[in-house]
């Protein structure tokens, strides 16, 4: 068959956690003038696309994660790149006394919260034979009872009486059993199914929760770590009906679309970002070994 290339355009992106060079709206540029957006992981990869690109619609941000140096210079970046506020803290989402302690500072210093976006999540290819009780939980934890612990502080401090917009990063590892994933796959599937139970739960207080789910993004750690450069090199993505990996400012658009009144009447949703990927990608154990064994080699 002939392929034909999109003829849609990518939105800008760069493949570093730098801000973009120039950055071409298509919503109204105060699409979400004067709110806040809570982002966890918003110092790295997607997380600190989506800042800059909800920052470029009029949006003050707080990026929280672990590393409190590294959410400092993005947070720098991301000031001078969109002139908005950006409150860098320390959160560890597995611990909730952190979380609590960020939402205090976030309502002292920002006054409120509408957004919250659930992005950080730790992965690695490793297959079920070779996962470590503690892997395994250190990944569910993060990934899904952290979820759970930053929407549930969000809510109870600030949700419950304003409402608020919740848009989970999920994936689609679990859809079909992803090869090597069953840490990740698991964790996404449970957060998947918290998206619906807090949608229903929640919307009654004015709540939305939605599930964005991307495939294969350039320029993150997830894709470095998840085979993407050796897809690349094997031109895997041939198989992907899109032809191409995702970049993160399209991932930022998709979480655009779900944190403002574009989707007003949409909750308890999942939008695949994805240029169907997980629909035709080869889920072959042996080729994944592969990338995993040459992974750990490179490590060693
Ligand atoms: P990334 O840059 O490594 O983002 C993960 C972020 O989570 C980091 O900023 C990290 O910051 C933070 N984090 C990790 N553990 C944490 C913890 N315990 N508490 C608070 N923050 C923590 O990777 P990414 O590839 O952009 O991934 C972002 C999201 O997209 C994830 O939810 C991932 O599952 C999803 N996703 C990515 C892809 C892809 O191709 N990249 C595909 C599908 C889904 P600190 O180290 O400072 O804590
Ligand atoms: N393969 C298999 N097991 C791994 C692993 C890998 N690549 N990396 C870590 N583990 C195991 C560790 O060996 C440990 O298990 P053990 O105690 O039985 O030895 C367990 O996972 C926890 O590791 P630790 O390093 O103590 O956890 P942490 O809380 O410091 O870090 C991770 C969490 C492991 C998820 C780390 O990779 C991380 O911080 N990731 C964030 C960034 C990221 O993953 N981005 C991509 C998102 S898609």
């Amino acid at each position: 068959m002939q392929v034909r290339m999109s003829a849609e355009p990518q939105p800008e992106d760069v493949q570093t956690d730098d801000c973009m060079t120039s950055y071409t709206h298509i919503y109204s540029p105060d699409l979400l003038k004067d709110q806040v957006a809570f982002i966890t992981g918003g110092g790295s990869g997607i997380g600190f696309r989506i800042a800059e690109v909800l920052m470029r619609h009029g949006c003050d941000t707080v990026i929280a994660s672990r590393n409190l140096d590294k959410l400092r210079e993005a947070s720098e970046k991301l000031r001078a790149a969109s002139g908005r506020r950006c409150l860098p803290v320390h959160v560890d989402v597995r611990r909730p006394e952190t979380i609590s302690d960020a939402v205090d500072e976030t309502l002292k210093q920002l006054g409120r919260i509408d957004i919250l976006v659930n992005n950080a999540a730790g992965n690695f290819l490793c297959p079920a034979s070779a996962l470590s009780f503690n892997a395994f939980r250190t990944v569910m934890e993060i990934d899904t009872v952290g979820t759970f612990n930053t929407s549930k502080v969000v809510f109870d401090k600030w949700f419950k009486h304003h409402g608020g917009n919740i848009v989970n990063i999920s994936a689609t590892l679990g859809y079909r059993g992803q090869g090597l994933q069953v840490h990740a796959g698991a964790a996404k599937a449970a957060n998947d199914a918290m998206t619906r139970h807090l949608a229903v739960e929640w919307g009654p207080c004015g709540v939305r929760v939605n599930t964005l789910a991307p495939g294969p993004v350039s320029g993150t750690e997830g894709y470095r770590r998840l085979g993407g450069p050796a897809a690349e090199s094997t031109g895997a993505f041939s198989s992907v009906p899109l032809q191409r990996a995702g970049n993160k400012t399209e991932m930022a658009h998709a979480v655009l679309f779900l944190a403002s009144r574009a989707s007003s009447y949409v909750t308890g949703a999942a939008l695949v970002a994805d240029g169907g990927a997980w629909l035709t990608s080869p889920n072959d154990v042996a080729t994944l070994l592969g990338y995993w064994s040459s992974e750990k080699k490179r490590d060693e």
